[in-house]
């Protein structure tokens, strides 16, 4: 059998478009892109949702659960403010104060810290009240602090953290 060369040519045409077109038919078939059923950012806002108290309200007050906290389980959760706090006596300012007897301590009163206007602006000194809404969620407490910290969401956890903050301290300051 004999081809024309416009013959050649179509085939030519006819295969090179089928080679396109079928590993194209096939992909699509291997890799279907489900659409999700719900949108991806809808967790974080149910999580975001999930952390707060069931009332809508005021945050969980974590000074109710001290009794049943332990030091040592806020020591463990101090890792996530490490990076910015030191903790020891005499220890130095980092991006954030040191944090040694902060329990009592006049709020922004750490020496040689520059703190935030919306800090110094709060007057007083360290309750553990006060530094469970401040731990709870910086920004909300202080508008405008400088500590970019989302906050422990959990009062179990802030508990624990008020507990291991009291200890850095020569003479621990009384419970509430
Ligand atoms: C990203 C850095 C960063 C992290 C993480 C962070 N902090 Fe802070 N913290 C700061 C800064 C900065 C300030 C000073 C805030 C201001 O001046 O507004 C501060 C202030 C404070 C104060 C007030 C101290 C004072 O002298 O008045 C306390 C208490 C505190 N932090 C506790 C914590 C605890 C507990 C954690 C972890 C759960 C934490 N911080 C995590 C940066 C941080």
């Amino acid at each position: 059998m004999k081809f024309a060369t416009w013959e050649k040519v179509s085939f030519g045409l006819l295969i090179g478009a089928w080679a396109v077109f079928v590993p194209h038919i096939l992909g699509d078939f291997l890799v279907h892109a489900d659409p999700l059923d719900k949108p991806a950012y809808a967790v974080a806002a149910q999580e975001a949702a999930a952390a707060k108290p069931a009332d809508g309200g005021a945050v969980e007050n974590a000074l109710t659960l001290l009794a049943a906290a332990a030091p040592e389980k806020g020591a463990k959760l101090f890792k996530k403010c490490k990076s910015c706090h030191t903790v020891d006596k005499g220890g130095k300012n980092t991006v954030g104060p040191n944090l040694w007897d902060v329990v009592g301590r006049a709020k922004a009163g750490g020496a040689g810290f520059s703190y935030s206007g919306a800090l110094k602006d709060k007057g007083g000194d360290w309750s553990y009240a006060d530094l469970d809404a401040f731990i709870a969620n910086p920004k909300a407490y202080a508008k405008g602090t400088k500590m970019s910290f989302a906050g422990l969401k959990k009062a179990g956890d802030r508990a624990a953290m008020l507990l291991y903050l009291r200890s850095l301290s020569d003479s621990p300051k009384p419970l509430p």
